[in-house]
């Protein structure tokens, strides 16, 4: 290997050059002894050489390059200040370069320390303008010694021929990732463990997507012997005992500083554990939140990284990269917070998809007794050309359009939902934090409903179902109540994460999250750009002016809806849900008193009285 290290005169190129030689134990040879006769004399002259005086002397060097890097390889200082004078230097051959950065102040102090040597400013400054920044090639401060330098130096050396980044697991959303990093130009390397049946996940990925900056292993040691220290390790496998498992199985083979990303759906508190325990040996640990399905992580997902801040400062450039841009350009990733912090917003985004989706399919339940599919994806279109507009939207009218053999395949699907659990985890936590996200909560029990199919089919025959009015639902309010439910929706999400972020102590930026949920992720809307305007004043949706006086306005058409449904038996929990909490939270008066007096009545809990004081009372009833 070629090793050329460069900078303007008086950066040190010839002491470091040299050190790093004698290191190497590689030849070291100064670019100035190679120029032809003519630049000599004219140097010699004081007459500053210009572009062409030197391309003899480029292409000389160029032809001594190449030379060396088939013998032993060699360091050589050169100032190549210019790209064009380094794309003659690296012509045909591939050179590894290191830029000697400093100040203009600092090199002119060091030039005129130096024992006969004169620089004037003025000669400086013209290398300060001459002189393109490399973007290809190691970076190091003059601030530090050549010792330093050096040292820098062999170990980026010795990183060089290693991947910056590991992935585990080639699932749908590894290999997507994985595909997305290797867009990026990041040297990869992949690994996946080898069970029966799936011996070639490895070789088939590495034969599909062939790449020299791709490397894959079946063998968990040589894995992590692959990769640059400290090693950054992204797991994308599933939550649970296999991460738990695949943690145990690492841990031999992992230093102190390297860095445990897992991007799968964990919960918070195993997040929380994790981080503890790996700490111990010094290993840090990032529970990150990644979002937007298969075609999401190929292309840009919504990134939400949370634990140690070190530890996301020195990832931070690959998962920036490759996530989703927000509409101004931003990475749609941003450090959430310290703990499982990432693993607790993600969780509470999808308790809003789970809700965002019931109430999409609870629209179709309300309008499929008097329209088709198409008409109903017509409906939604218009809807979706709105402020209504959402990621979830769009899928769903293609998914009512789709059809297959003749048919809509939406007809042809059992209506039975299962799920992975994180809208189950959302609703418990919110119920163990006193938080009413009661939409989320339905939504997941109106899939354990959907869940009793048998059960359902059967008592459904013993119903009086009552006869369809020829009337159909009014678009206009089904509209009108979606919107409101989807903003309460969004105020009960937004809410729980608030509440979380003051328990745990997170100080979360609620704006942000609602920033970085514009793009890439699964409830990407025109409401959420909204909502990262309205959290940036106040954590509350409730107390922004404009959407308070829409949800008032809705307010009607959402009880003209529930009345038409109930009428037709029809199941729309979410909307109801969305109606009783709307009413519960702006009534000043509600029945709670009774429950503290019966309270009191049966077990002496004690209850207090409208008379503003914290007084608790016992009645002997
Ligand atoms: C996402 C999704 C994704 C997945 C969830 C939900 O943000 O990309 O939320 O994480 O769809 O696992 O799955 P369930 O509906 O099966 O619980």
């Amino acid at each position: 290997m070629v090793i050329v290290v460069m900078g303007v005169s008086g950066s040190g190129k010839s002491t470091v050059g040299q050190l790093l030689a004698e290191t190497l134990q590689l030849p070291f040879f100064d670019a100035d002894d190679f120029h032809p006769e003519a630049n000599t004399i004219k140097m010699a002259q004081g007459i500053p050489l210009n572009d062409q005086d030197r391309l003899p002397w480029l292409e000389n060097l160029n032809h001594h390059i190449k030379s060396w890097d088939v013998q032993e390889g060699a360091v050589l200082a050169c100032s190549a200040l210019k790209q064009s004078y380094r794309d003659i230097l690296e012509r045909s051959v591939s050179i590894y370069w290191v830029y000697l950065e400093g100040s203009f102040t600092l090199i002119k102090e060091r030039l005129d320390q130096r024992h006969n040597h004169f620089m004037s400013s003025q000669l400086l400054q013209s290398q300060f303008d001459a002189l393109e920044a490399p973007k290809k090639a190691f970076k190091i401060s003059i601030e530090e010694s050549p010792e330093q330098v050096v040292k820098k130096i062999i170990k980026d050396l010795k990183n060089m021929n290693n991947a910056e980044i590991g992935l585990i697991g080639l699932g749908v959303m590894g290999k997507s990732i994985a595909r997305n990093l290797l867009s990026r130009g990041c040297k990869l390397a992949v690994y996946n463990r080898v069970t029966a049946g799936e011996e070639k996940v490895v070789t088939n990925f590495i034969n599909d997507y062939s790449n020299d900056d791709l490397h894959g292993f079946t063998n968990l040691e040589h894995f992590v012997n692959s990769l640059e220290t400290p090693r950054k390790i992204l797991c994308m496998i599933p939550a649970g005992s296999p991460l738990d498992d695949l943690i145990k199985a690492i841990d031999p083979y992992l230093e102190k500083g390297d860095i445990l990303i897992d991007g799968g759906n964990s919960y918070f508190q195993d997040t929380q554990r994790r981080i503890d325990s790996l700490s111990e040996k010094g290993i840090q640990y990032l529970g990150v939140g990644i979002s937007g399905g298969e075609q999401g992580a190929l292309k840009g997902p919504s990134i939400m990284p949370g634990g140690q801040k070190e530890a996301y400062v020195q990832v931070a450039k690959y998962l920036e990269s490759i996530a989703a841009k927000d509409d101004n350009g931003l990475a749609c990733c941003t450090y959430i917070g310290p703990q499982g912090s990432g693993h607790f917003v993600k969780m509470i985004h999808n308790g809003i998809e789970y809700a965002e989706m019931q109430l999409l399919a609870e629209c179709y339940t309300l309008l499929k007794p008097w329209h088709d599919n198409d008409e109903i994806a017509q409906i939604f279109e218009e809807w979706n050309s709105t402020t209504l507009s959402s990621y979830l939207l769009e899928i769903t009218i293609e998914i009512l359009r789709k059809k297959e053999d003749g048919s809509y395949l939406l007809d042809q699907i059992l209506d039975k939902a299962g799920n992975k659990g994180t809208g189950c985890w959302s609703s418990k936590i919110a119920l163990d934090l006193g938080m009413p996200t009661s939409i989320m909560t339905q939504a997941v029990f109106a899939r354990y409903i959907s869940a009793f199919k048998t059960k359902r089919s059967q008592l459904s025959t013993l119903i009086q179902w009552p006869k369809i009015e020829e009337q159909p639902i009014e678009v206009q309010d089904l509209k009108k109540a979606y919107q409101l439910s989807r903003v309460v929706n969004h105020q009960q999400g937004f809410e729980l994460i608030q509440n979380a972020s003051q328990t745990y102590d997170w100080e979360l930026n609620l704006s942000e999250i609602a920033r970085i949920w514009t793009n890439g992720c699964i409830i990407k809307s025109t409401l959420m750009v909204q909502c990262i305007h309205v959290l940036k004043s106040d954590n509350n949706l409730f107390n922004n002016k404009d959407l308070m006086e829409e949800l008032q306005t809705n307010e009607t058409a959402l009880s003209s809806v529930l009345i038409k449904a109930l009428k037709h038996r029809l199941f729309i929990p979410c909307f109801t849900e969305a109606l009783n909490y709307w009413v519960g939270m702006t009534t000043e008066r509600l029945s709670a008193n009774v429950i503290q007096a019966q309270r009191d009545y049966f077990g002496a809990h004690t209850y207090q009285k409208n008379d503003g004081t914290d007084r608790f009372y016992h009645t002997n009833w």
